[in-house]
C-alpha cells in the first residue's frame, strides 16, 4: 500500500515516476517545506489545483488551512488575477506563512485571516468562485454548509484528505479520535455527493480529494 493507504505501491510508484516536476521558486520552496515536515498538499494535489486554476480562471479564492502558504502561493501563481483569502489558526504556521507571503506574494493578492475557521467562516459575506478546503477533517461537514453559502453558481470546490489514510473506506479506525474523524468524513462525503446543488467526483489520489462544481 502507498503511504496514504489508498492506492497500491506499484501504482503510486509509477505515477510518481512519470510525473513532471514543478519548476521555478515554488518547486524549490515546496521541496524545502516537504522535507521540513510541513503538512502541505501532496504534489499531485498541487497539480490538480494548478489545472483547475488554469481552467476556471477564478477571481476570488477561499482556502481553509494555509499551513506555510504553499497551496495559496501555488493558486496565486496559477491565477494571477485572483484575490485569495486563506485561514489558519496555528501561530507557528501563521508566522511562517506571513514570511512567505511577504517574500513571494509580490502583488499582495493573498489575505491571511488568523483564527479558527469555525469562528471566521460565519463572518465572511463575500462570494468565491474557487474554494480549497484543507483543514480540520472532523469539521468538514460544518465547513461545507458555510462554503455552500459562499460559493458562486458554477464555482469549484476542492477538499483534500477526505479518505483519511483509507480509514473512511475501510470503516475500521483504531483510536477514538480517528473514529470520530472517520465518521464525520463519511458523513461529509455522503452529504456532498447527495447534494443536488453540486456535482462531485471523489478522486483516489493522494489521501483522497473531492472535486465539485456548484450547479
Ligand atoms: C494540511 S495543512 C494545509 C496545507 C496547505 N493547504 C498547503 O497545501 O500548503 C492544514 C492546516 O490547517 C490548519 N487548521 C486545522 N484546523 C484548522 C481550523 N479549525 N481553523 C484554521 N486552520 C486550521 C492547520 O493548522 C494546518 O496548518
Amino acid at each position: 500500500m502507498s503511504k496514504t493507504g489508498i492506492t497500491f505501491d506499484y501504482i503510486s510508484e509509477y505515477l510518481h515516476s512519470v510525473r513532471a516536476e514543478r519548476s521555478g521558486w515554488i518547486a524549490e520552496k515546496e521541496k524545502v517545506w516537504r522535507e521540513s515536515g510541513y503538512p502541505i498538499a501532496e504534489p499531485e494535489v498541487g497539480d490538480l489545483i494548478e489545472i483547475i486554476c488554469a481552467l476556471k480562471k477564478p477571481k476570488r479564492i477561499l482556502e481553509i488551512g494555509t499551513c506555510v502558504g504553499f497551496s495559496a502561493l501555488l493558486m496565486s501563481q496559477s491565477s494571477p488575477e485572483a484575490d485569495i483569502v486563506t485561514i489558519e489558526r496555528n501561530p507557528v504556521m501563521i508566522k511562517e506563512a506571513k514570511i512567505n507571503f511577504d517574500m513571494y506574494d509580490t502583488n499582495k493578492h493573498i489575505k491571511l485571516l488568523e483564527g479558527d475557521a469555525a469562528d471566521i467562516l460565519p463572518g465572511i459575506d463575500s462570494e468565491f468562485d474557487l474554494v480549497f478546503l484543507d483543514a480540520a477533517k472532523g469539521q468538514y461537514p460544518v465547513y461545507f454548509q458555510e462554503i455552500k453559502r459562499m460559493l458562486d453558481s458554477g464555482g469549484i470546490f476542492i477538499s483534500d484528505n477526505v479518505l483519511f489514510n483509507g480509514f473512511v473506506a475501510q470503516g475500521a479506525p483504531d483510536r477514538h479520535r480517528n473514529k470520530t474523524i472517520v465518521m464525520r468524513l463519511d458523513e461529509y462525503l455522503k452529504m456532498l455527493e447527495a447534494d443536488p446543488e453540486f456535482k462531485t467526483v471523489l478522486l483516489p489520489i493522494s489521501d483522497g480529494v473531492t472535486l465539485s462544481i456548484k450547479k
